[in-house]
């Protein structure tokens, strides 16, 4: 570790023509001047940069646009006092503020030590320059406290991971009451925009937005889980100034599947700070002497080419840096999933006739459902005891992945694993193992309680129930569900002062029962599912290989949630089923073309019972997924333009994908409703080559009969492409390739 002097390395950089002030080689992931005492991070299109004041704060100084690799990103000179009520230390944006000394915004920790003193005041230590950012030591004023901040910059997409581990070297326990990973300040400006992720079950991905005012913001989960309600993503942009292509947009997400909160607020003077971590509601992490807690990791990024630049930012990082396999990860296979055409009611005969039926369409991966284990024929009864219902299937489960295999399927199996019913027989044997207050009732949800995989006892058994039905199954594929959040959230085996640790050991425990089962079994696919989009984020992501984004499967409703969604995540990992219609949701009917079409936008899925298909059907869903086995690539490894709105009561939508190449573009148009005579606008198409010439064709629906069948990619983005769309819930898709 180096202190503020600079070290020889650094020098030696320096002198071999780093430019004016900096160490560390232009170009390079962080470097720092040591007159100025300026830390610079650079990545993609971005730069961001703070330094350590006279006060030996941690000050924020630049995020934004990338600068000259000589340009000076401001100084480090602490604000002063705005009056006898806004201290320096508040008014001054700091890099990780510490609830003490005066403090009132928005505090990254807050502690409390057993004498009473909850102060901390944190000033710099030391730093090091790692390969891919930073580590900066800070300490507080008087006690052993320290905590070390870590910037690591995506060298391509200029995303930032920030995230920081506070540690106790004093020679007594400290209790951490509130851990963020980072704060986040943004230049001054008036015309903020938060852009941020709302909803509830079976209505996930709604995008709200709100003015940047005066006050704060606060998005969060208190249920111990990721949660629906809000999901820890957010953007902000500028009123006027910036669209969903073009403008200023900065964007962040938390890698974390319990309770989590982003607070964004704007102090007196105007600066708005965005800070992320651990959700303070209910929390305290007591540390000995010696330990240290880590937060999780915050994900920060900024694009100036609006929304559509910054999610497009995200699934490029998702797809390479997040998700397991990186870029070599295989694409989503065409799967079939039971629950809609069955529920409960799955058994070996009625498996295998749905099997047949989806291999003839050309699926890839045949999923069973809920159902198939203990005694559940309901949601009131099973969960918890992972052996195979021998009523359904009479010879376990090999005659039908047996069965699954030879039709030239992949074989994926529901479960559950934090989860119990009352009524099973792992909850008979250790009623002790769920979340619970011992002299407080057990609230169900859904019939069940929650396991607490913060034993380890509770962890090592589901480790090796899982591990067991892999090995002892040809299973590729584990569509991991839960469909709770937590209540009574206690620890009883645990003193009373580390109970609330429970908050972080069940979400570690969680990773590591996933991370293990995948070490142990380096070809299983994991779906994270949560009673429809409950735990999707970028720590659960970078265990799982796809998300379950919402229990609605109504194509329409779908294309609102799917826009949403795709405000923050991949549409590689975003799972799309083709179901039945009438929709169960709302009653709506459409054609089975325009469900393809909705679901074809990300992993195709199809939910339909397919025993009551008639033969046209068949032919439509072989026919799509054919159609859809030409695009997948395009559309799981591609960069996604929301070129049409479906939110706020638009009466039509459609959204391109282009693969990174250019060499090919998958179009979906939907109408919703058309009235009148009224004429639909040209789509004007993005992300071509404009010197190329791609050939159109369409995979359902149609053009404009004047429609050229192929032109350059100029005239697709100039003039457009005039879809012939009339009617009620009508869809068209179109693929664009270019000619040799
Ligand atoms: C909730 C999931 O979101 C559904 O897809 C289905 O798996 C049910 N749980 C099964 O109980």
């Amino acid at each position: 570790m180096s202190s503020l002097r600079m070290d020889r390395r650094l020098v030696c950089l320096a002198l071999l023509g780093g430019a004016a002030g900096w160490t560390g080689q232009a170009g390079a992931a962080a470097r720092y001047d040591d007159k100025t005492k300026v830390f610079r991070l650079d990545g993609g299109d971005v730069t961001y940069a703070f330094g350590v004041n006279a006060q030996g704060q941690v000050q924020s100084l630049y995020w934004g646009g990338r600068l000259g690799d000589g340009d000076s990103p401001g100084q480090p000179v602490s604000v002063r006092d705005h009056s006898s009520v806004d201290l320096s230390v508040s008014v001054t944006p700091q890099e990780f503020p510490a609830q003490g000394g005066g403090m009132f915004v928005e505090p990254a920790l807050k502690v409390a030590w057993p004498d009473g003193v909850r102060d901390v005041v944190l000033k710099y230590v030391s730093h090091r320059v790692t390969d891919q950012g930073l580590i900066l030591r800070l300490k507080d004023i008087e006690r052993e406290l320290y905590v070390e901040l870590r910037y690591v910059m995506d060298p391509e997409s200029g995303i930032l991971a920030r995230s920081a581990v506070v540690e106790n070297r004093a020679k007594t326990p400290v209790r951490i009451d509130q851990l963020a990973a980072a704060a986040l300040t943004l230049p001054i400006e008036t015309d903020y925009r938060l852009q941020y992720l709302t909803g509830r079950w079976a209505a996930e991905w709604t995008v709200e937005t709100r003015p940047v005012a005066p006050g704060s913001t606060v998005l969060e989960s208190r249920r111990g889980d990721t949660g629906h309600q809000n999901n820890p993503w957010f953007a902000i942009d500028r009123d006027g100034v910036s669209d969903e292509e073009t403008g200023p947009v900065w964007f962040g997400a938390l890698a974390w599947s319990g309770s989590w909160r982003i607070s964004v607020d704007q102090d007196t003077l105007g600066k708005v700070r965005v800070v992320g971590g651990f959700n303070p509601f209910d929390f305290a992490y007591r540390l000995q002497p010696g330990q240290s807690l880590e937060s999780p990791v915050f994900y920060a990024g900024y694009s100036g080419q609006g929304m559509g630049g910054a999610s497009r930012l995200m699934h490029r990082f998702q797809r390479e840096k997040i998700l397991p396999g990186g870029p070599k990860a295989p694409l989503r296979p065409v799967l079939y999933n039971s629950w809609e055409a069955t529920e409960f009611a799955v058994d070996e005969p009625g498996q295998v006739a749905l099997a047949e039926k989806a291999a003839t369409i050309g699926v890839e991966r045949f999923v069973m459902d809920d159902g198939w284990f203990g005694a559940r024929n309901n949601d009131k009864a099973g969960l918890g005891d992972w052996t195979v219902n021998r009523a359904k299937f009479p010879n376990g489960l090999k005659p039908l992945i047996d069965k699954v295999r030879g039709l030239g399927m992949e074989f994926g199996l529901w479960v559950e694993p934090e989860m119990v019913n009352p009524d099973s027989d792992l909850y008979r044997a250790h009623p002790d193992w769920v979340i619970n207050f011992p002299t407080r009732p057990r609230t169900q949800g859904r019939n069940q309680l929650m396991l607490n995989l913060a034993r380890k006892d509770v962890r090592d058994h589901l480790l090796k129930v899982l591990d067991d039905l892999v090995s002892q199954n040809d299973i590729a594929f584990l569509k991991w569900d839960h469909n709770r959040n937590w209540s009574e959230p206690g620890w009883p085996e645990q003193p009373v002062e580390d109970q609330q640790k429970i908050y972080v050991e069940f979400v570690r425990n969680l990773y590591w029962i996933i991370a293990e089962l995948r070490r142990r079994h380096p070809k299983l696919e994991i779906e994270s599912c949560a009673g429809g989009g409950g735990r999707v984020d970028l720590g659960i992501m970078a265990l799982t290989d796809q998300v379950w984004p919402s229990d609605n499967t109504d194509p329409f409703d779908r294309l609102t949630i799917q826009d949403g969604f795709t405000h923050a995540y991949a549409p590689a990992t975003m799972m799309c089923w083709v179901t039945d219609s009438p929709n169960w949701v709302n009653k709506r009917t459409t054609s089975l073309e325009y469900r393809f079409l909705s679901s074809m936008q990300g992993g195709l899925g199809i939910g339909a019972n397919l025993n009551h298909w008639k033969d046209e059907d068949f032919a439509t869903a072989k026919k799509m997924v054919a159609e859809y086995k030409t695009i997948r690539k395009t559309v799981q490894r591609g960069d996604l333009y929301r070129l049409i709105s479906p939110r706020d009561g638009s009466e039509r939508s459609a959204t391109l994908s282009v693969s990174p190449d250019r060499g090919q573009a998958a179009l979906f148009a939907f109408v919703h409703s058309t009235t009148k005579l009224d004429p639909l606008p040209r789509i004007q198409l993005r992300g071509l080559d404009p010197k190329a010439t791609y050939r159109l064709r369409a995979m359902a629906g149609a053009a404009d009969p004047a429609t050229l069948a192929q032109a350059s990619g100029a005239y697709w983005m100039e003039y457009g492409l005039d879809v012939a769309l009339r009617g009620d819930f009508q869809a068209a898709g179109f693929v664009l390739d270019a000619t040799a």
